[in-house]
Parts: structure tokens; sequence; C-alpha cells
């Protein structure tokens, strides 16, 4: 059944998400709640059993659990922890391998006894991987499960290695890597060519198992996949969707990863707004676009239909909004408007946009589809059309 969402606001929203300010607020709240987690823990005599993930992401949380542990005495002896991955093959002692990022980053400046300490392990022979995998997983399942496993977010949609395509109730495994993945991977590789493309991974039912998982996203790079995790369908094209099943997870954002939910991106949809002219402008634009239609032809109709009823109503009627903003627009605007709406009537698709330096002007520029070039000419030309974008 899908979860009851009590607040208007977040009613895209398939799991409870969390904003901060910055990536360091949130990092610092993560940490906090791991510290307090092993804390509890300790104080009933029992261990904590840790998922840690690797990457950019939880930096900010192991260099605060780490000025925890110096200043504030948080132990690490009653911890044991399980990393997400490792790249295959791959030695410990290698500046890029998983081992030596923990090492770094947490394990060598806190007092965890490294026998606690599983990676998996990137030097097995192929033979031998599948019977490694299951022993983590059954050494994870003897210790009573993961208290609380933290992920990032890859720009695929990956979860630990969990690539599109992975099944939600796969188990540790070896798995090969998705090419935007290695792309991203390719600078601590020094160039892709160098990136494993094979990784050991816990799976996603390994994930799911926990008792409680946070996932965390920063900057605007990560805004895309978030707003697909969080609000899109649950598919294996995007495996953090399946968080969206768990009755545990919770995903920390700062404001960039955040930035292209709903309430967000498009808040006339989910509350009321305080029309100033610049969400005003917002909105209207991407009404336009969003119905393909010139800003001057929007009607009352399709304000009400799209979450703008309170706009029409309190600065109304439609047509001078309609006025207002399209003489607001630069000329360059205006003419990109009518651009894209003759693109998209004559099925043209527009397939990016550059900056040019010397102008500070934005082009967009757009190839014809294949129909196109059929009805026109019989030769395989491909047209590329510019246009300027203020
Ligand atoms: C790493 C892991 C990966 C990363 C993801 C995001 O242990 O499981 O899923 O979390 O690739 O990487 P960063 O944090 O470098 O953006």
């Amino acid at each position: 059944m899908a979860r009851l969402n009590l607040l208007e606001e977040t009613r895209y929203e398939k799991l409870p998400v969390t904003v901060y300010n910055n990536q360091q607020d949130a990092s610092l709240a993560v940490a906090a709640r791991i510290a307090k987690l092993i804390k509890d823990k300790e104080a009933k005599g029992e261990k904590t059993v840790l998922g840690l993930a690797t990457g950019v992401t939880p930096i900010g949380v192991y260099a605060e659990l780490v000025r925890l542990h110096k200043e504030e005495s948080l132990s690490f002896k009653n911890v044991i922890t399980f990393n997400l991955e490792e790249y295959y093959p791959m030695q410990p002692n290698a500046a890029q391998s998983y081992v030596t990022f923990m090492n770094e980053n947490l394990f060598n400046h806190v007092d965890i006894d490294k026998k606690n300490v599983h990676i998996p392990d990137g030097t097995l022979t192929q033979d031998d991987v599948a019977a490694f995998c299951l022993d983590y997983e059954q050494k994870i399942t003897k210790l009573g499960g993961l208290d609380l496993q933290i992920l990032g977010i890859g720009r695929t949609g990956h979860i630990g290695f969990n690539e599109p395509g992975s099944a939600p109730n796969s188990g540790t495994r070896l798995v090969t890597l998705d090419d935007l993945t290695r792309n991203d991977a390719s600078r601590d590789f020094g160039g892709k060519q160098n990136v494993p493309t094979k990784a050991i991974t816990m799976g996603v039912g390994t994930i799911f198992k926990a008792r409680e998982i946070i996932l965390m996203a920063w900057s605007q790079k990560k805004a895309p996949i978030v707003k697909k995790a969080v609000e899109g369908e649950i598919s294996g094209e995007v495996p953090a969707t399946y968080l969206q099943l768990s009755d545990h997870v919770e995903f920390v954002l700062d404001e960039a990863a955040a930035s292209s939910l709903t309430r967000f991106n498009t808040p006339w949809l989910v509350k009321d707004c305080s029309w100033e002219n610049g969400l005003k402008k917002k909105a209207v634009i991407w009404l336009a676009d969003t119905l393909d239609k010139p800003i001057l032809k929007l009607t009352e109709e399709d304000y009400n239909n799209h979450g703008m009823a309170q706009l029409a109503v309190e600065q109304g009627p439609v047509y001078n909004i309609n006025i207002d903003i399209f003489t607001q627009s630069s000329v360059s605007f205006r003419r990109f408007n009518a651009a894209i709406i003759t693109l998209k009537q004559t099925r043209w698709v527009p397939l990016g946009s550059a900056k040019s330096p010397a102008a500070n002007t934005w082009w967009g520029f757009t190839f014809c589809n294949k129909s196109m070039v059929n009805c026109m000419s019989s030769s395989p030309t491909v047209f590329f059309l510019i246009f300027p974008v203020s």
C-alpha cells in the first residue's frame, strides 16, 4: 500500500526526506545519529553493526565521527562494520581501493578493532567469489543484521553498486559497473580505461534488511536522480526507487540535491505560494513549456488545471499575467519561446545548450528528426539549427 502522506507539500514524495541547508549540517546530523546508536547499544552491552559507504558523500560524516572519537570519547570498540562494495579486481593497498578509502577516512583514526571491519575482497579468484559473497551475507545475519546502513546514490540510481537492472531481492554478488559509474570514477583512476569494469557489492536485498537506512545526497549534480528515486515509480531502471518499499528509510539531502523535488522546483503544485515576481515568471514559463503553448495563449483553465489557480485568483485575469510575463521577457527569450514551440510542433527535438563566452548568451541547438529529413530531402542530411536563448 502506498505510504500515507499527510502533508500536502510532500505528497509527491514516496519516502521520508529531510533537507538541510548544506551538506555540512546534514553530515553532522547523520554522524550524531550514528554516535547515538553506538552509545545506546553500548549502554545495553550490545555491539553496533554498521553498513558503510564510500565515495565523496559520506566523507563529512566520517570526519565528524573521527572528531567525536577524539574530542568526545566516542568509542568504536563495540562497532562491527560491513562496507557496501569493493572494485574487482582490486588490491587492498591500492590508492583507489575502498580499503584504503575507509582506512584513511575513518578506521585509522578511531579505536575500531580491525578484526571487526569487513570489506568485500577484490583479490579473490573468480571461482572463489560466490562462496565469499555467501559468507559475507551469513556473517551479517549471524551478527543479527545491520543496525544502520548508510548510502550514497550514483547518477545511474545505483545504491551500493546495484546498477540499473538489479533485482530487489539481490544479495552480495559480482556485478558489472554501468558506463556512467565508470565515467564518474575515472578521475580517481586517471582515466576511465583504468576503472575496473566489475565490483563485488552487497545486494539491494542485503541493504533492505538493515533496521535503518539513511541515503545521503549532496549537490545539484544529484538533483535529477534524487527526484526519480523519491518521486518516481518503483523500477529496476532506478534501483534506489526500491527504497520506497522500506519502512525504515530516510533520505537526507542538502538544498541543492533536493532542488528538483516538486515542493522546491514547482511549489505551486503542492502548496500556496507567495507570488513574488521571480516565482510568477518561473511558473508561467513552466506552464507554457509544459503545455507547449505560447505564453500569450495560456488560459484560465490552463492555470487552474496546473496548480496555478491561486495565482490566477490573486493576480488575474490571466491574460494580464500573461502579458506581464511576456513583456518582462527579453526579445531573445520571446524568440526562443516561439522557436521551441515551433520545434515541438514540427517534432524537432532540442538537444541541448551551450554558452558563448564572448556574448554571454546561451545558445540552444537541435537536430531535426529522421521523419523531417525524409519529408524535406531524400539525402541523409542532418540539419543543425542554432538559436539564441537569453
Ligand atoms: C559507495 C557506494 C556508491 C556511492 C555512489 C555515490 O560505497 O555505494 O553507491 O554511494 O556512487 O558516490 P559519491 O558519493 O562519490 O557521489
